[in-house]
């Protein structure tokens, strides 16, 4: 009897002490992690939600960038980290396509992770160098037929959609081009501007400035339908290459174990984030669409990862490119 309830004693102290690391929950800055170069698209997206954030949390949100393998590395680095509230993660598609481009992963997305939140949708862009020989997507393909050993694509490596979306169009248009992975498309960027590199498919959030500034050449966007962020732009679609479709989703993830009063606080900041006024003004800008509220819950975003595993892996695995 005694024993009993010196054991009830010590589980009444565990869970008072839980319940109070909880409600101090920040006491210190959070780190976000983003496993890709810092000023590309993932990182725009992840600095802007932090700043709103980190007021809602009263602690800073500091965003790290960890860079690596097409964001393997920082996917596996975040799995590993201590599940104490600390240590978060954003990804985007490549969360779901990794899964399929690697033979062996050191996390299984589906498992090693909590669940925050989806945040924004952002297209893509089909972009060559300034003086990139062609004036439209017919005249690109024509071009890049005929000089497919001399064009390379710029991609941030296997598991970025950068390389996703490059890998479907050269299937698309039936070649196969030489791939430049760099840690992110913000270098690969500053390739493509320096004239190093021909080709880059690329997230609004990072392309429109250099599109407006007439610094690359657009071809068009992938979505389904066109943008209002580029009425202009046609989509790959309706130039011909038939079903063409890639968007890109961010989701915001925990290590395993991290205590649920923590990831829903985090999904509150999310939310709050996304409501704010400046920040919706900086993705509107940059063509990121904020997603409706049914995507914003932890079990939506665990549903909607599940359901990319399933849509991408026999697509990717049809072409037959993997990595150890
Ligand atoms: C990608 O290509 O997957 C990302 O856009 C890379 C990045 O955020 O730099």
């Amino acid at each position: 009897m005694q024993f009993k309830q010196a054991l009830a004693a010590l589980a009444g102290l565990v869970f008072a002490a839980s319940a109070h690391t909880q409600a101090a929950w920040p006491a210190k800055a959070v780190t976000l992690v983003v496993p890709f170069a810092a000023g590309g698209p993932t990182d725009v997206v992840a600095r802007t939600l932090a700043a709103s954030m980190s007021k809602t949390l009263g602690q800073t949100v500091v965003v790290e960038n960890k860079l690596g393998a097409g964001g393997t590395v920082a996917a596996g680095s975040v799995a590993k980290s201590p599940p104490d509230g600390y240590t978060f993660f954003i990804h985007h598609n490549g969360m779901a396509t990794s899964t399929a481009l690697y033979r062996k992963l050191s996390y299984d997305p589906l498992n090693d992770f909590e669940f925050v939140s989806q945040a924004v949708d952002v297209p893509m862009t089909m972009l060559a160098r300034k003086d990139f020989p062609a004036a439209n997507l017919q005249e690109m393909v024509a071009y890049i037929k005929a000089n497919k050993d001399k064009i390379n694509v710029a991609t941030a490596g296997l598991g970025a959609v950068s390389q996703l979306c490059g890998m479907l169009f050269q299937r698309a248009i039936g070649v196969q081009l030489t791939e430049v992975p760099f840690q992110g498309t913000a270098p690969a960027m500053n390739a493509l501007l320096g004239g190093q590199v021909d080709v880059l498919c690329d997230q609004t959030t990072q392309t429109i400035p250099q599109i407006k500034a007439g610094n690359v050449k657009l071809y068009g966007v992938t979505t389904k339908n066109r943008i209002k962020s580029l009425p202009n732009a046609p989509t790959l679609a309706e130039q011909g290459l038939k079903d063409f479709e890639v968007v890109v989703w961010h989701g915001i993830y925990a290590p395993k174990g991290t205590p649920k009063p923590i990831i829903e606080r985090m999904n509150a900041a999310v939310r709050a984030a996304l409501k704010d006024p400046d920040v919706a003004k900086r993705m509107e800008d940059l063509g990121a669409e904020i997603v409706p509220d049914s995507k914003l819950s932890p079990e939506g975003l665990q549903s909607w990862l599940k359901s990319e595993i399933d849509k991408w892996g026999p697509i990717i695995k049809a072409g037959g490119k993997f990595a150890d």
